[in-house]
């Protein structure tokens, strides 16, 4: 059977934030560890920290997390942490109306009515905006501290849990690389956080948290709380191995209609090291713009400068722009490395700019690099390093003209 040109031939691949992936490669291991500190009543870590550079597939994973947790009986609540979160008061209100609505699905699976009408006013917050101002509502019972206010909601969470015989409560927080303390603004939601969770796990461990973000959530963890890595298992994604890589092309294809030869199934592995999101764009691409079943490498070749283009329109270029031009210069000072690159190095790359600590920081805040050792820099996106130059390339060419 012949297909028609293009328009009934399928895209498997999905490449996006967040996107369930035709096919999740390569985490098969990890899931199975997640299954196991599911029914684990005393795991020897009771929480995870789920960390990885831009588009390895972390959301992807805490959402399938919270997917199998759920199928396990315990009852989930998601979020996506912001900026605004950085206010411990703010996160403080966040996981107190995410643990309200924990306590009213236990209560309800529980068949405790008059109970919700009781948790909710707990709960209540204790500042409101409305419009452009905040309301201070003082509540009897809840504290005004951050940290002891999300102590007693997680606490109330596990015995919710508990009363509705269910094997525990599980918060999943993505983007928790936000929630850094800040000592010049006097705010400290992480220290807020890990002592409230401390709190309540003192008294129950059926209340656990998995927090997800950027590789800097990891050093942020330690900063805040020397304890903080006995709390928390700290588990690291990647790019796929090469295998994994492969089956992330090879097995969405497979009854799709199409088939990409095997010499550029190993021409994408290799230029997409592997990472997830690049291999789902690369697929993505390659079925769009090709009208014929059989993918080669020579189409491919043909494609390559406007693949290249239009993923760093997809996923670079917003990101460099955020940096503002004293940003960029460190990105590119750092992109003329081959690995890790020190402060010092930096500053003596620069030494016309006189605040490269200042510029670094704020790189760092905005989840571009990130410290992998104490006092060396690495990129936060994966393959930035390529685009970068691929960038410095294409200035220089424009310039030459
Ligand atoms: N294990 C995997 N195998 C194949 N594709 C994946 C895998 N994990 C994620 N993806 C794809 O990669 C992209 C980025 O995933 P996402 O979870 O948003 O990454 P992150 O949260 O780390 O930035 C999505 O398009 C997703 O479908
Ligand atoms: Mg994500």
């Amino acid at each position: 059977m012949s297909h028609p040109q293009s328009a009934v031939l399928a895209n498997p691949f999905r490449a996006g934030n967040g996107v369930r992936p035709p096919y999740l490669a390569g985490r098969d291991g990890l899931l199975d560890e997640f299954g196991r500190f599911l029914i684990e009543p005393h795991p020897p870590h009771v929480n995870w920290s789920l960390t990885g550079l831009r588009g390895t597939g972390k959301t992807v994973l805490l959402n399938e997390f919270a997917t199998r947790a759920e199928r396990a009986g315990w009852v989930c609540g998601t979020r996506e942490l912001g900026d605004r979160h950085r206010d411990p008061e703010v996160l403080a209100q966040a996981i107190a109306s995410d643990s309200d609505a924990l306590i009213r699905r236990c209560n309800a699976l529980a068949g405790i009515g008059q109970t919700i009408e009781r948790s909710f006013r707990f709960f209540r917050p204790r500042r409101l905006t409305i419009g452009e101002l905040g309301v201070e509502l003082a509540y009897e019972g809840v504290s005004s501290d951050p940290a002891e206010a999300i102590g007693a909601a997680l606490s109330a969470v596990a015995q919710a849990a508990d009363e509705a015989h269910r094997p525990g409560a599980l918060l999943l927080y993505d983007e928790a690389h936000l929630l850094s303390d800040d000592r010049s603004r006097k705010e400290f939601p992480l220290s807020a956080l890990l002592a409230g969770l401390g709190q309540a796990q003192r008294s129950s461990q059926s209340v656990r948290v998995v927090l997800c973000g950027l590789p800097t959530l990891t050093l942020n963890l330690k900063r805040a709380k020397t304890y903080a890595e006995r709390m928390f298992r700290q588990v690291v994604v990647g790019h796929l191995e090469r295998g994994d890589a492969w089956d992330a092309i090879g097995i969405p294809l497979a009854g799709s209609g199409r088939s990409f030869s095997l010499d550029l199934v190993g021409d994408i592995v290799e230029a997409t090291d592997g990472y997830p999101y690049f291999l789902q764009f690369f697929g993505a691409f390659l079925c769009s713009r090709i009208g014929h079943a059989e993918v080669n490498r020579a189409d491919y070749a043909a494609l390559e400068p406007v693949l290249l283009h239009e993923l760093d329109l997809a996923f670079f270029e917003d990101r460099y722009a955020v940096a503002g031009p004293a940003g960029q210069q460190v990105l590119e000072a750092m992109a003329r490395h081959a690995g890790t690159v020190g402060a010092l190095e930096l500053r003596r790359a620069l030494p016309a700019n006189a605040n490269v600590d200042t510029v670094i920081f704020r790189l760092v805040e905005r989840g571009l690099i990130y410290r992998p050792s104490r006092g060396r820099y690495d990129f936060a996106l994966p393959l930035f390093r390529a685009y970068l130059r691929r960038r410095a390339n294409l200035t220089e060419l424009a310039w030459g003209r």
